[in-house]
């Protein structure tokens, strides 16, 4: 597969939404046996928003991404959800949102992990490469509602939010240069949450193996894309841990200032959190017209995802 024949679409505007019920590390400390300052120094986190449903949260960031696309919603052909928290099990979250914004497209919910929006992005310029003309794909989630809130292990980690992003049919290339998807199931008892349960984690397991599984999918996505790292303007990377972050950076020979980090702010917000970082990012004017991004997740799973793109929205 060459990163040409998948072209020929877009990312033409994004969105977001977090709840606004802030929980600080000094909330939680009040909560669990832990400190504002081992949460800081292990994270990078000072705090996080929680709320809300997902369907409600992904309406909210996909009704900011259509206006600001300032497209009629009825030329929306597809609607993605990538969450690992749905609503109900059946039926999918997706389907409830496509109501709430009153679309007429199909829909369909998509569960990889923290990696969920780069699949996404990446599902999407595969559908309109086979003849659709928008595709919205939102990322978002509720992690409080599977949240262990008497463990201190997970639960200064994950919180709620959501992002999205329409992207369009081009006539030209279009913005996808390289992609990447991955998946290793034997890490499957690292990071898992059963039905009517809270989220498990094996925090140093997860730790290893983010780091090595985001320079894989860059790699690989950089490859494809015939570029090095040294290409890559900025990179929005899943927000899980500043210090994951830092150690893929260094192993990619990327300088950490090169990324966006919303993390400080929004704690682990899984799918939504690459969107989040991709709108924070360029609310800043951190993102221009040609500028090559380098998108990367990893999660449970273990799950990973990257895509270069060059920024061609507005
Ligand atoms: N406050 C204070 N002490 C704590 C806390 C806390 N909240 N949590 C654990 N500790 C203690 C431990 O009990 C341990 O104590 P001990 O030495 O007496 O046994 C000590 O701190 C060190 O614990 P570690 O687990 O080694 O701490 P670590 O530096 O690994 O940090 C953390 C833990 C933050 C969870 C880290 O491992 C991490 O971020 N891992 C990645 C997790 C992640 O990214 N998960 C999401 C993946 S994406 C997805 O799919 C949702």
């Amino acid at each position: 597969m060459t990163a040409h024949s998948v072209s020929g679409a877009r990312m033409m505007a994004l969105g977001t939404a977090l709840p606004d019920k802030v929980l600080t590390n000094h909330d939680l400390a009040k909560m669990v046996d832990t400190t504002h300052e081992w949460i800081l120094e292990r994270t990078g986190i000072h705090e996080r928003r929680i709320g809300g449903t997902t369907a409600g949260l992904a309406a909210e960031a996909g009704r900011v991404a259509i206006e600001r696309s300032d497209i009629d919603p009825a030329t929306i052909d597809l609607l993605i959800l990538a969450t690992t928290s749905p609503d109900r099990r059946v039926p999918a979250t997706a389907s409830t949102v496509q109501e709430m914004l009153g679309l007429s497209c199909g829909a369909m919910d998509l569960n990889a992990a923290c990696s969920g929006f780069v699949y996404g992005l990446i599902a999407a310029h595969g559908f309109i490469n086979l003849g659709h003309h928008r595709v919205l794909v939102i990322g978002a989630e509720t992690l409080s509602r599977m949240t262990d809130w008497t463990d201190r292990g997970t639960c200064i980690l994950f919180a709620d939010g959501a992002g999205a992003a329409v992207i369009e049919k081009t006539e030209g290339p279009g913005d996808l240069h390289g992609w990447h998807v991955d998946s290793n199931g034997a890490l499957e008892s690292a990071l898992y949450c059963d039905f009517d349960a809270k989220i498990e984690m094996s925090g140093q397991a997860i730790f290893k193996n983010a780091v090595l599984a985001m320079e894989h999918a860059a790699r690989q996505s950089l490859e494809m894309a015939e570029m090095s790292a040294a290409d890559i303007d900025i990179v929005i990377p899943h927000q899980a841990n500043v210090r994951i972050v830092e150690a893929s950076c260094k192993r990619l020979g990327i300088p950490y200032e090169k990324t966006s980090m919303v993390i400080h702010r929004t704690g682990n917000t899984s799918s939504a959190s690459v969107p989040l970082a991709l709108e924070d990012a360029w609310s800043r004017g951190r993102v221009k017209k040609g500028d090559r991004l380098l998108l990367v997740g990893f999660g449970a799973g273990m799950t990973s995802a990257a895509a270069v793109i060059t920024w061609d929205g507005k």
